[in-house]
C-alpha cells in the first residue's frame, strides 16, 4: 500500500542533507517513506491526501517517560504550588499504588498514556519501570510496557523501598532483580541524587545492566549539582537525562563524549525548578534531545508540543533546535537510526501541523496543533 501526501507547505525533514522543503509531496509505501520531492513531480500512489499548504514534520521521539503506575499526586502537587519543595521521596506514594493496582489498571493507565502521546505527535516513547521496587512488582512493570514500547527502561535503581535495608536492596537491583528484568529491557538507569542512590551505587547498577547486556542512561543533576553527569559519560551511557545542574566540567563532559543531554522542561514547570542552560550545552556542541519525562510525581504531562515551547520561550533554543531535540534529538538519546528524521527509508512516522510551520508550536503554546499523525505508513490520529 502507498500513500501519497502532497500540497505539504513546510516540509521539516530533520535530515541534514534533505533539510527543509516546501511545496513538498512524500509518498508511504508499507512502513516507509519512500519518494521525497516537490508536490508538481510528485508519483502517483494507491491513496492520496492533499495537506493544504500544512507543515509536516516526523513523529516526536520521548525518550523519558515512566507510564507504568496507579494513582496521582495532585494533592502533592498542588502543596508544592504553595511552596513545598519537590524531594525524590514522593516516589514511594506512587509505588504503593502502583503495587496495589491489578494488571487491568496498570494497562488500562499504560494505554491511556500511550493514546495522550499519540495525540500529542509522539509516536516512538520510552517507559521506565520504577514504582515496583521488587523483583515481581518491577518485572510486571517492564512485561506490561514491553506491549505498548520496544523501549522498555529497568529502574529498579528509582528509590529504596521502606521495607528493605539499602544494602540488601541493592544487591537485589543488581543481582536477583536485574535477572528477572533484564528479558523484558532494552535499558537500564537509575536515579542519581541526594535521597535517591550516589554515584557509586549508581555506577555498579549500571555497570551490572551493561554486563546483562542492557544500555545504560542515568538520571542526573535534577535536584542540585553532582557528580551523576560525569558517571553517564564516562560509562558512555546513551542518555544522561534532566541535567538542571550543570557545572561547566558537566558541559564539557557531555560535548566531548557520546551522551546526549535530555531536557525535560516540563519537570522544571511542574516543580517550580530553574530550566536547564540548553544554550550552554548547544553552544558547547552537546547532543541535545527534549523528552516529556511523563510521571506522577515531577511532571505530568504527555504533551511534546508544550515541552518545545517550553525549550523556546524559557530555555533559549531556537523553534528548530528544539523540534530537532524532540526527534532526532530523543532518536539519538535511545541510539535509534530508523526514526526522529524524514528521508527516504526511515520509518514513516509523521505529524502534520494544523500550522503552516513548526515555530507556531512554540508561537502558539497551549494550542492543539497536531492535525494528523502517520506511524509506520499508517494514519494512527
Ligand atoms: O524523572 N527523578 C526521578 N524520577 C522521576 C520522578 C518520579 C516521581 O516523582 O514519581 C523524574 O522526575
Ligand atoms: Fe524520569
Amino acid at each position: 500500500m502507498s500513500v501519497l501526501l502532497t500540497n505539504i507547505g513546510l516540509l521539516a525533514t530533520q535530515d541534514p542533507e534533505l533539510g527543509e522543503l516546501t511545496d513538498a509531496a512524500i509518498v508511504l509505501s508499507d512502513d516507509r517513506t519512500a519518494w521525497i520531492g516537490p508536490s508538481a513531480r510528485a508519483p502517483a500512489a494507491d491513496e492520496q491526501a492533499d495537506l493544504d499548504g500544512r507543515a509536516v514534520l516526523p513523529g516526536f521521539v520521548d525518550s523519558h517517560a515512566h507510564l507504568v503506575f496507579a494513582g496521582d499526586r495532585a494533592a502533592e502537587f498542588a502543596a508544592r504550588m504553595a511552596g513545598t519543595r519537590y524531594v525524590a521521596g514522593g516516589i514511594q506514594t506512587t509505588v504503593a499504588a502502583t503495587r496495589a493496582a491489578s494488571d487491568d489498571v496498570l494497562r488500562a493507565n499504560l494505554a491511556r498514556l500511550a493514546r495522550e502521546l499519540l495525540i500529542a505527535g509522539v509516536t516512538t516513547f520510552e517507559c521506565k519501570s520504577g514504582y515496583g521496587l521488587d523483583v515481581p512488582q518491577e518485572q510486571r512493570s517492564l512485561r506490561l510496557a514491553s506491549e505498548f514500547t520496544p523501549e522498555t527502561t529497568f529502574l529498579g535503581a528509582h528509590v529504596v523501598p521502606p521495607d528493605v535495608a539499602r544494602e540488601d536492596y541493592l544487591a537485589s537491583v543488581c543481582g536477583p532483580m536485574l535477572a528477572a528484568c533484564a528479558p523484558h529491557a532494552r535499558w537500564i538507569d537509575a536515579f542519581c541524587e541526594d535521597g535517591a542512590f550516589s554515584v557509586d551505587e549508581c555506577r555498579l547498577v549500571l555497570q551490572a545492566g551493561l554486563a546483562a547486556g542492557l544500555g545504560a542512561r542515568l538520571h542526573a543533576n535534577q535536584l542540585g549539582p553532582g557528580p551523576g553527569v560525569g558517571l553517564a559519560v564516562e560509562l558512555g551511557a546513551a542518555s544522561a537525562d534532566h541535567c538542571t545542574y550543570l557545572t561547566s566540567a558537566d558541559v564539557d563532559d557531555l560535548a566531548t563524549g557520546s551522551t546526549v543531554a535530555t531536557l525535560l522542561p516540563l519537570v522544571e514547570f511542574s516543580t517550580r525548578s530553574p530550566y536547564p542552560d540548553a544554550r550552554t550545552l548547544l553552544d558547547a556542541g552537546a547532543a541535545v534531545a527534549i523528552a516529556t519525562d511523563c510521571n506522577p510525581g515531577s511532571g505530568y504531562s504527555t504533551s511534546m508540543p508544550l515541552a518545545i515551547a517550553l525549550a523556546v520561550r524559557e530555555m533559549r533554543m531556537t523553534p528548530r533546535e528544539a523540534v530537532y531535540a524532540a526527534t532526532m534529538g530523543g532518536a539519538a538519546a535511545l541510539r535509534r537510526d530508523d526514526i526522529g528524521r524524514i528521508a527516504v527509508g526511515q520509518r514513516a512516522d509523521l505529524t502534520v501541523l494544523e500550522a503552516p510551520s513548526y515555530v507556531h508550536l512554540a508561537y502558539r503554546p497551549g494550542v492543539p496543533l497536531i492535525a494528523q499523525v502517520w506511524r509506520s505508513g499508517v494514519r494512527v490520529v
